[in-house]
């Protein structure tokens, strides 16, 4: 008995929770894109959306709330130097998609739509939502392209990709047979549907576009192999609109130059390559003052701006973009709109004092909508067991 009343009073809050997202979430899309009908449009949907969750826990987007939410989702990212063209997204309404294979066909497309042989266009698709007693579905790479990381079986050593070596094995387990075993083996999807288990779905070769890397006066880069994908589509990250989660929601940009170049190739736990860089430009590793780190940042960093430039695959520069995130700046503050910030992820990591952004500071509030890690995604991606979708909360 006390143990239904109290059953009850957690709904009831989570319901006033929820009303209180949606009529926020109402108020901002209204007062950005005001409707025809003005404020008595805006206060009749607000009612319909409370008589909604009232009725079932719930309540479903219009399509043009949908797409601006996710657009402003990306506004608010405040990792992201790339925001200025946020109203560019392109938004792919895939609601009614709650099975693995139908998704798996989806990002697919999703790929191709985004990859547009080169022209690379900012997409998100979005899948059915989490409701109270349906968990929405998930995807768990970290991105829908992403390279495998195999750990050896002797040794502490990796194949591929380290940051990856949780979902390779757990693909793995699910049946995947592995790749033919390079450091750039393209992994499969790991899908779950909504009332299913998870399964892997391989990624068919014309969807993935790639770029060879190589140096424009060296034949290092092209000796070692070096390649990456075109298209950085985040996968498991939860979409957050007016209270409501949409836990599959894929979204990409393009890249910029630095995020390869710098940190997926740089980082020592990630491909380490410094090291081998500055061997191969015979520089003097024997102490960090001669900056060999630096001057290999560098060169590895002008072979992945060169080597997209000439595959004709859209990348920005850290120059270009921060001076881009200015403008994004100025003209947010021109709308009335405050934009929310982060310092240690906007500057680039080379180079940071010669770009724009680093002069400043920036106000770190989150706001919504907002895209946000939930705790069992990155449990996954780490290789550990997740609990139960219920039991999953938001980091
Ligand atoms: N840094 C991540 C990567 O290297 C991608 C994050 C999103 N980046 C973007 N340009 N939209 O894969």
């Amino acid at each position: 008995m006390r143990k239904t009343r109290r059953r009850a009073a957690a709904r009831r809050s989570r319901y006033a929770q929820l009303r209180h997202e949606a009529e926020e979430f109402l108020r901002l899309h209204h007062r950005e894109e005001p409707a025809p009908g003005g404020p008595a449009a805006l206060a009749a949907r607000i009612a319909a959306v409370n008589a909604e969750i009232d009725a079932t826990g719930t309540y479903r987007h219009t399509a043009a709330e949908l797409a601006h939410g996710a657009r402003v989702a990306w506004r608010n990212s405040n990792r992201c130097i790339g925001r200025l063209y946020w109203r560019s997204l392109r938004v792919r309404d895939r609601r009614d998609v709650r099975d693995a294979d139908t998704m798996a066909v989806e990002a697919v497309a999703h790929l191709r739509e985004a990859t547009n042989g080169g022209r690379i266009r900012p997409v998100i698709t979005i899948f059915a939502p989490d409701a109270p007693g349906r968990p929405g579905p998930r995807i768990w790479n970290e991105q829908l392209l992403r390279y495998a990381g195999y750990a050896d079986r002797y040794g502490g050593g990796v194949t591929g990709d380290p940051r990856n070596v949780g979902i390779t094995a757990y693909a793995q387990r699910l049946g995947w047979p592995g790749g033919p075993g390079t450091p750039f083996d393209v992994l499969p999807l790991v899908v779950q549907g909504s009332d299913d288990k998870p399964r892997w779905f391989a990624l068919p070769d014309d969807a993935v576009l790639e770029v060879p890397l190589r140096h424009p006066d060296d034949d290092w880069a092209a000796a070692l192999g070096l390649r990456w994908h075109a298209v950085p589509a985040i996968a498991n990250m939860c979409l957050e609109i007016g209270g409501v989660c949409y836990p599959a929601a894929p979204f990409n940009g393009w890249y910029m130059g630095t995020e390869i170049g710098a940190r997926n190739l740089g980082d020592t736990d990630r491909y380490d390559l410094l090291p081998v860089v500055a061997e191969r430009l015979g520089l003097d590793t024997s102490t960090d003052r001669t900056l060999w780190k630096d001057r290999a940042l560098v060169e590895l960093n002008r072979a992945v701006l060169h080597s997209f430039d000439r595959a004709g695959v859209t990348l920005a520069d850290h120059h270009t973009e921060a001076r881009r995130f200015l403008a994004h700046l100025d003209r947010e503050r021109e709308k009335g709109r405050r934009v929310g910030a982060d310092w240690s992820w906007i500057v680039p990591p080379i180079s940071g004092s010669a770009t724009p952004v680093f002069h400043r500071t920036y106000d770190p509030t989150q706001s919504k909508p907002a895209f946000v890690h939930y705790r069992e995604a990155l449990a996954r991606a780490r290789g550990e067991e997740a609990g139960s979708v219920e039991e999953s909360g938001l980091v």
